[in-house]
């Protein structure tokens, strides 16, 4: 099995990459680091229990981490996750469900206190020799853990990160990608300083994959339990894309991370030198510059073999 740390702002598209993580018989999730971007860091790590629980694996620990970016103030996406950053569902997800929400809500204000992201991250990679960390939320963690520990941070195996857009155009502004353009700084901490090459599956890629009625009508015949939950919480989703986009589908960011991981012909791209703007004007825009190849950006996606290996996952 692969070890991974996976590090989000959990909104609904990272819940679907926590279930799709935690269905994969080639995945072994070590810890989830939460952090502050589509919702608020205390939804991110509400979310993420609820999503550990809902798949049976309240084992695996969920670690708090940054409130906000590096050094700029925190911009959420309640239009696209709605406000609680989970479509809209949670109160009706904590009683389907039983999660105990004034249990997560102590256990994250203990969290607050104890919990050190960077710390988790120095000793799962002194502890376990391959890991591989995905990061689908802005990089102000991954930034801190290079920042404090850069020799750890080389250990690690591979860094598969959800954000950027190479040839596409952004979902924010012209040019830049939600993860980046919230915490560019850390983002462009990491590019420039990360000495393992950064897998960016960029909204290049993630919009040939989209999960349309049909596939989701897939979903719920392999596994009604499962597949019953991916429609209660895309509804929301669904709902962002076809008014504000005039998409009929939700498009898999940040699920695609992992089934690049499980399934590593789905993506194709080209290794190049990734810069990230962090100025006013072009906040978060990734452009591709001269220098040494820190990036191996991805450019074409097989959406077919995407849903081959989410069904597969799904299935009961
Ligand atoms: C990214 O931004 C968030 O809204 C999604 O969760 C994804 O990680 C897409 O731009
Ligand atoms: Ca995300």
């Amino acid at each position: 099995k692969i070890n991974v740390i996976l590090d989000c702002d959990t909104g609904i598209d990272d819940a679907l990459a926590i279930l799709l993580a935690l269905r994969s018989e080639k995945i072994n999730l070590v810890g989830i680091c939460a952090c502050a971007g589509n919702t608020v860091l205390k939804n991110a790590y509400i979310n993420s229990k609820r999503m550990v629980k809902l798949l049976d694996r309240e084992d695996i620990p969920v670690i708090c981490g940054s409130r906000g970016p590096l050094v700029r103030s925190l911009e959420l996406a309640d239009e696209v996750h709605g406000s609680d950053g989970f479509g809209g569902i949670g109160e009706s997800f904590d009683q389907k469900y039983g999660f105990d929400l004034a249990k997560a809500e102590a256990e994250y204000e203990k969290a607050l206190i104890e919990d050190d992201v960077v710390e988790f991250v120095k000793d799962t990679v002194e502890k376990y020799e391959d890991v591989v960390l995905v990061t689908i939320g802005p990089m102000t963690n991954l930034a801190k853990t290079l920042k404090k520990y850069p020799e750890s941070f080389a250990k690690l195996n591979r860094i598969v990160s959800m954000g950027g857009s190479y040839k596409r155009g952004g979902n924010v502004t012209e040019h830049a990608e939600f993860n980046y353009w919230v915490d560019p700084d850390a983002a462009d901490y990491v590019y420039k300083n990360s000495p393992v090459k950064v897998e960016m599956v960029g909204l290049d890629v993630t919009h040939q994959i989209l999960l349309t009625r049909e596939r989701l009508e897939t979903l719920k015949q392999l596994n009604p339990h499962l597949g019953g939950f991916i429609e209660e919480i895309t509804d929301f989703y669904f709902g962002f894309y076809m008014e504000k986009n005039g998409i009929a589908g939700c498009v898999m960011h940040d699920p695609l991370t992992f089934a690049h991981i499980i399934d590593d012909d789905i993506l194709s791209g080209e290794a190049i030198c990734i810069g990230i703007d962090t100025s006013d004007e072009k906040r978060g825009n990734s452009f591709k510059e001269d220098g040494k190849e820190n990036s191996l950006v991805f450019i074409d996606a097989d959406e077919d073999r995407f849903f081959e290996v989410l069904n597969e996952a799904i299935r009961k």
